[in-house]
């Protein structure tokens, strides 16, 4: 089955949404952009909110694109549910996966360069939550 990708970015991470847009459609993701759509000032918890509710009510995983990755992260995580990573290393990306079930991945786009993101996004994905003594931790949050 097609997963589906929820994406969202405010300005400081525009151009970065962009190119993962692509790469998630070429790489045959259903991917839902909730915006923003271009480079003007915009408020990044409102996309936060949009994309974690979503990834809540759609039972998906979603991809957060800030400056930092940090605002985006701090947003997301005040949802009941929601496990969203700020990312900056493939290490962080993979172990967020397999011990905290990650389901929002938080980039940087003043902080990671395409390459390296595309990398990030690639590793997230692919990987699978390990379960066992991790489920009982992220069932305490
Ligand atoms: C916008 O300038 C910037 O503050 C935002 O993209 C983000 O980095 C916040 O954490």
């Amino acid at each position: 089955m097609t997963e589906t990708i929820i994406l969202g970015s405010d300005h400081g991470g525009y151009n970065l949404k962009t190119e993962i847009k692509t790469y998630l459609e070429n790489a045959g993701y259903e991917v839902c952009d909730v915006g923003c759509f271009s480079q003007e000032s915009c408020d990044y918890p409102m996309i936060a909110k949009q994309v974690a509710e979503g990834v809540l009510r759609l039972s998906c995983r979603g991809i957060l694109v800030c400056g930092t990755g940090i605002g985006m992260s701090i947003a997301a995580n005040r949802f009941d549910g929601i496990r969203a990573s700020v990312c900056s290393d493939t290490f962080t990306a993979r172990m967020t996966r397999m011990h905290n079930n990650s389901n929002i991945l938080c980039l940087g786009e003043r902080v990671v360069g395409k390459g390296l993101a595309l990398d990030i996004v690639e590793i997230w994905l692919k990987t699978d939550f390990e379960g066992g003594r991790h489920l009982k931790r992220i069932e305490m949050i």
